[in-house]
């Protein structure tokens, strides 16, 4: 089989960085997607040399609605064995007073861009009966999220979505899979202004532990994995609350 090449969005830091060098790790070739292309040229030099795999560095702001179709059109020779879609940020603020403007790049990076991208790579996956898609969700996905609506909310869609697409494609060669993990030390929490946030101080997983357990389920062909026993065990307990209730537990998590 001629070898396979994995695109990664928010390859750059954190859990898709760790996601990247899993598939370099299985002779990958990547393609490594996020804004900035001097932490995207370190990732992909280590990788290369660590693995012996080739690795292509395409820098893009996915808060562009273009952003999308360019790397689709940058990779037309470049058949996609494995989409990753990694890159999200959250923002915090009651809804009333954060900025729209902001408010629309969180949407388009982690509802538009992954649906997007999953829209343009999926035709060619199925054509050739073969391939695996990745989303990376959150555990924010299960409970309303007061102070971080719209973080919450777009995790939720991420979460809706590939749960639907991994149905749709059942029995094609191809497999969604979307990974919920639970607070995980990244750079997440400081870009999004939180390091004080109850979440951050409470039990935290390592990108590496968050990224080994989504890149298993990914390649098990699974739907869905929520990260860490512990994480999953609260999930179950809140598949069961009531939603109210719920919300009134993430709002004191939310606010500092
Ligand atoms: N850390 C947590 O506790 C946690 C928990 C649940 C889910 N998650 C999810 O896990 C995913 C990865 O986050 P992380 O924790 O690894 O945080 P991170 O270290 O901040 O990484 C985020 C990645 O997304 C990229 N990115 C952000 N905005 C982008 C944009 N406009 N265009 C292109 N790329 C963009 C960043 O690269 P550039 O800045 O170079 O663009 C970076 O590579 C996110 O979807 C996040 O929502 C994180």
């Amino acid at each position: 089989m001629a070898q396979q090449t994995a695109l990664v969005t928010g390859a750059s830091s954190g859990i898709g960085t760790e996601l990247a060098r899993l598939c370099a790790a299985d002779g990958c070739n990547v393609v490594l997607v996020a804004r900035n292309p001097e932490r995207l040229a370190t990732v992909a030099a280590d990788l290369a040399r660590a693995y012996n795999i080739q690795a292509r560095v395409l820098a893009a702001d996915l808060s562009d609605p273009a952003a999308p179709a360019q790397v689709f059109e940058q990779l037309q020779s470049t058949p996609i064995d494995i989409l990753i879609n990694d890159a999200g940020f959250g923002l915090r603020g009651a809804f009333a007073e954060t900025d729209w403007a902001a408010d629309a790049r969180l949407m388009q990076v982690n509802m538009t861009a992954p649906a997007h991208l999953t829209k343009l790579f999926l035709p060619g996956m199925l054509q050739r009966k073969r391939g695996r898609i990745l989303n990376v969700a959150s555990t924010a996905a299960f409970v309303p999220g007061p102070f971080m609506a719209m973080y919450y909310a777009s995790k939720a869609f991420l979460l809706s979505f590939s749960e639907s697409i991994a149905n749709e494609v059942k029995d094609t060669g191809v497999t969604v899979t979307v990974l919920c993990p639970g607070p995980t030390r990244t750079e997440f929490f400081e870009r999004a202004g939180i390091t004080g946030s109850k979440l951050f101080q409470g039990p935290t997983m390592t990108a590496a532990e968050v990224a080994g357990e989504g890149y298993r389920a990914m390649m098990a062909g699974k739907t869905q994995i929520t990260a860490g026993a512990r994480n999953r065990w609260l999930m179950r307990g809140v598949r069961i609350a009531p939603r109210g209730m719920l919300a009134d537990f993430t709002r004191r998590l939310n606010l500092e």
